[in-house]
């Protein structure tokens, strides 16, 4: 997790994902912070996705990314059954699904780190806590887990999302550029666009596909 890059060497032929790191246990008081200052509903509930509701949540993801500056390559039914659902987080309102969180914990030999490898709300359920509610599930889940950093990227041209993550405690850590046009010959997956969630699916967005958007 670390960056050499500056803005300058930052080619016209590139875009750039923003590494952010927080403390687990600052990004929940601040979130628990907001919910003390707010009226969230009540019935705002989180819970683990449930493989049986697996087609609610393709859904959710691809209406929350269609209605973000991110890269993004829409989710099947196919490739959402590959996914591990430990550690992803639904947000329900009145019992229909208006939010995720995915969280993955990486246990090296030597540290051991959350990672926020997607976020998402409905466009007509944002600004009223939801993904607020998400995060201080996801870092309570991290504390759990021993993982006292966690880590986030977020597309550069993602202000909504930057000013979110900001709000609880990220700053920025490095940076991911990615290419225009991402290489068929990628083995690691670390240049391709889009969050880790669609990299771990090996989900690519690209340029000429009709389904694919931004890039
Ligand atoms: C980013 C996103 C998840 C925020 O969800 P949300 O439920 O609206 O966020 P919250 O209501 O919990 O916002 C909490 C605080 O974050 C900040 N914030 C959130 N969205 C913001 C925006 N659009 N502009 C400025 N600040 C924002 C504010 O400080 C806000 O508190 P306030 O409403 O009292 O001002 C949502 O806009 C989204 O789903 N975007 C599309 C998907 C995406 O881009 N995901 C990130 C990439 S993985």
């Amino acid at each position: 997790m670390s960056s050499d890059n500056t803005q300058d060497s930052v080619s016209s032929a590139t875009r750039s994902y923003l590494i952010m790191k927080a403390e687990s246990k600052e990004a929940l008081k601040l979130a628990e912070e907001w919910w003390s200052e707010k009226e969230i509903p009540s019935y705002v509930k989180i819970s683990t996705l449930n493989m049986d509701d697996i087609e609610e949540f393709v859904d959710l993801y691809n209406r929350c990314f269609l209605a973000s500056p991110d890269p993004f390559c829409p989710l099947t039914s196919e490739e959402a059954l590959k996914l591990d659902t430990e550690g992803i987080f639904i947000a329900k309102l009145a019992g229909k699904m208006a939010g995720f969180i995915a969280c993955f914990v990486e246990k090296k030999t030597e540290s051991i780190y959350g990672e926020i490898t997607g976020i998402g709300v409905l466009p007509n359920r944002r600004r009223k806590g939801v993904a607020t509610a998400l995060i201080k599930r996801a870092t309570q889940y991290f504390l759990d887990s021993g993982a006292e950093e966690v880590y986030c990227e977020v597309y550069e041209e993602n202000i909504p999302s930057q000013m979110l993550i900001m709000t609880y405690g990220f700053k920025e850590a490095g940076r991911r550029e990615v290419p225009l046009q991402p290489s068929s010959t990628s083995k690691s997956g670390f240049d391709l666009p889009g969050g880790k969630i669609m990299r771990r699916l090996g989900l690519r967005p690209r340029t000429g596909c009709e389904t694919c958007r931004d890039i």
